[in-house]
């Protein structure tokens, strides 16, 4: 068996912010249209009347201050409410792909290798802007790279449950050059008419490299990984062929991203303590021992008590670092974002624990030391 290690990360960040008083702007100025539209159902009672939203109760909520997207006018137009991404001619290279070998070219110059070193492309995300052929195949035609790729979704956690695949594949022998690469175009699965969830999303993509340890390269080895699923409806996306078949589409809002996440707070943050805490035990690493927290980021107050929970004490300033105030969510990427940008000052030895949890329910973790 050969040791696995991630010699390079990369992270692609759209050009356009939206910041919380933007979107709100935006949002506030939908409502208001909408119900001087509605106005007559709205006093018969046929129709609900849509409250504004505020700044204030997002950044108190959720930690979330901006978010980054690939086209901002389409989704701050109250007539409209999504983003302008128009389907590509099919000779043109997808949407997902050419993010994803922008965050690609970072990490492998990072790991000091070349697309032809590459034999393994896993692209893992939690939407795909098409069935086949798998995204990751293009990317590795576009890259230039070898082997064989596949396309890979476990909503949240699929970064990490690639990681997985993709360390256990070098470990054993069948690969020598991994990317796991993670397009995440949350901004077209966002219902940004939805007061209680429009705040929650950003776009990016992330990449990682992942090689054996033993070709004489520096990063972090993969100790372990863990990953878990349990099933649960609470945070979903039923978009698929056999909705629309049947549907029509009429039903938009079932093809988009729901969560009920006052559900999701409790149910999700007992799963991740308990996750972590037998991780640990099994890697026996202590939380003495623990650099470094690399959370999904999703939620401010959930990352605080996760963090508080796992260390037995408040986290220091830099352990547990944050990114969602500037990206928002951006479901499997969260966590390699804190990771690429927050692992330099890490020395020799030590160690570090990245953990994904989201849709399906699922939690996916890895215990990182410094080589
Ligand atoms: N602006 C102003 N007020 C809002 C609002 C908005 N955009 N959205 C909701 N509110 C109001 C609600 O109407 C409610 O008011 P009420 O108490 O008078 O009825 C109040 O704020 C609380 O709403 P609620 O939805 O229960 O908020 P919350 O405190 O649970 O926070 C989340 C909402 C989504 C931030 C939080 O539940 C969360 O982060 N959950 C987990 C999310 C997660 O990890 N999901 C994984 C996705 S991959």
């Amino acid at each position: 068996m050969h040791s696995a290690i991630i010699t390079g990360t990369g992270v692609f960040t759209p050009e356009n912010v939206i910041t919380n008083e933007e979107l709100v702007e935006s949002y506030n100025a939908f409502v208001d249209r909408f119900n001087a539209a509605h106005e007559e159902e709205i006093v018969a009672g046929e129709v609900a009347e849509r409250t504004h939203s505020s700044a204030d109760f997002i950044r108190e909520a959720s930690g979330i201050e901006q978010r980054y997207v690939m086209n901002k006018d389409g989704v701050l137009d109250p007539t409209r409410m999504f983003p302008r991404l128009d389907a590509r001619a099919d000779d043109a290279p997808g949407l997902m792909a050419e993010m994803g070998v922008h965050a690609i070219q970072t990490a492998l110059a990072q790991a000091g290798r070349a697309p032809e070193d590459v034999d393994l492309i896993l692209c893992a995300a939690s939407n795909h802007e098409r069935a086949y052929p798998a995204i990751a195949v293009e990317i590795q035609e576009l890259l230039g790279a070898g082997g064989f790729a596949f396309d890979m979704n476990v909503a949240c956690s699929s970064a990490t449950f690639g990681l997985q695949t993709a360390a256990d594949m070098v470990r054993t022998g069948s690969v020598k050059c991994a990317i796991v690469v993670s397009p995440e175009i949350c901004s077209a699965h966002l219902e940004w008419r939805d007061r209680d969830c429009h705040f929650i999303f950003g776009d990016v993509a992330t990449a990682m490299v992942v090689e054996r340890e033993e070709d004489g390269k520096s990063g972090f080895r993969i100790r372990s990984t863990r990953c878990v699923t349990k099933f649960s409806n609470n945070i979903r996306n039923n978009n698929g062929f056999l909705r629309r078949t049947h549907d029509q589409m009429e039903d938009r809002r079932d093809m988009q991203f729901m969560q009920n996440g006052r559900k999701v707070f409790k149910e999700v943050l007992p799963m991740v303590s308990t996750h972590i805490a037998n991780h640990m035990e099994h890697e026996q690493v202590q939380a003495g021992d623990l650099k470094r927290l690399w959370l999904h980021q999703a939620n401010k107050t959930m990352n605080d008590y996760i963090g508080k929970k796992v260390l037995g004490r408040e986290p220091e300033a830099g352990e547990q670092p944050n990114i969602l105030q500037d990206y928002a969510n951006t479901s499997s990427a969260g966590s390699i974002i804190a990771f690429s940008k927050y692992s330099d000052d890490m020395a020799p030895g030590d160690v570090g624990l990245l953990c994904s949890f989201g849709a399906g329910y699922s939690v996916g973790s890895a215990v990182l030391e410094r080589v």
